[in-house]
């Protein structure tokens, strides 16, 4: 059992978000996805964390949205960036938002609070993974703007942890070379010096 986890964390990877196919998975699979995403270390067990559902009709009702506001913020777009706009949530079947929710707290920093909402972007990946879909995190310019964001639904006070992009996926990904342990992980050996 043990061996089977450690090779389904070996062998994690995200495919091309364009190969993630419907169906979309079911409301139980969702309920299953969002449970598992919900279970992760929360400091002060402050839930500083929500997730939205981007399905259906709402997909292209996101990328409308976003295409507008690119055509605001930049002039006129041509056909195929216009394309790739109104596109951008419905690539996949099911797009689900890790937002990050921060919540006042005296003692807890924030920082805390968008770790735990990291995690449960990691936890929801591998989640849709073991239920048998590709996922693949992505943030994309929109996170990063306050206009973008609100007409993604967020609240001012609120950030993107990813856009997970979920779907079924039948080919394979070529890996990519993973990171040399020995340049990041070492033995403490005392305080940092430059
Ligand atoms: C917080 C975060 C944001 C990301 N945003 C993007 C993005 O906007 N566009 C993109 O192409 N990849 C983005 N990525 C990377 C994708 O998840 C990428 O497909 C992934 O790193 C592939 O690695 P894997 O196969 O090990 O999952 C982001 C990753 C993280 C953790």
């Amino acid at each position: 059992m043990a061996s089977r986890f450690i090779d389904f964390m070996l062998s994690r990877i995200s495919p091309p978000i364009a190969e993630l196919k419907g169906p979309p998975p079911s409301e139980e699979e969702i309920a299953t996805m969002l449970r598992v995403a919900s279970r992760v270390p929360d400091h002060g067990r402050l839930e500083p964390w929500r997730f939205i559902l981007y399905r259906g009709e709402a997909r292209e009702k996101a990328g409308a949205l976003l295409a507008d506001l690119a055509e605001r913020t930049e002039g006129p777009l041509s056909e195929t960036r216009r394309n790739q706009e109104l596109t951008r949530f419905s690539r996949a079947p099911l797009v689900i938002g890790v937002v990050s929710s921060p919540k006042e707290h005296p003692k807890i920093p924030q920082w805390e609070m968008f770790l735990s909402g990291a995690a449960a972007a990691m936890n929801l990946v591998h989640a849709a993974n073991a239920l048998g879909f590709g996922a693949n995190w992505i943030t994309n310019w929109y996170a990063g703007s306050e206009e973008g964001r609100r007409l993604l639904g967020l609240a001012p006070h609120e950030r993107v942890v990813g856009f997970v992009h979920i779907g079924r996926f039948e080919g394979s990904v070529p890996d990519r070379p993973r990171p040399d342990l020995s340049a990041v992980a070492s033995d403490y050996t005392g305080p940092w010096q430059a």
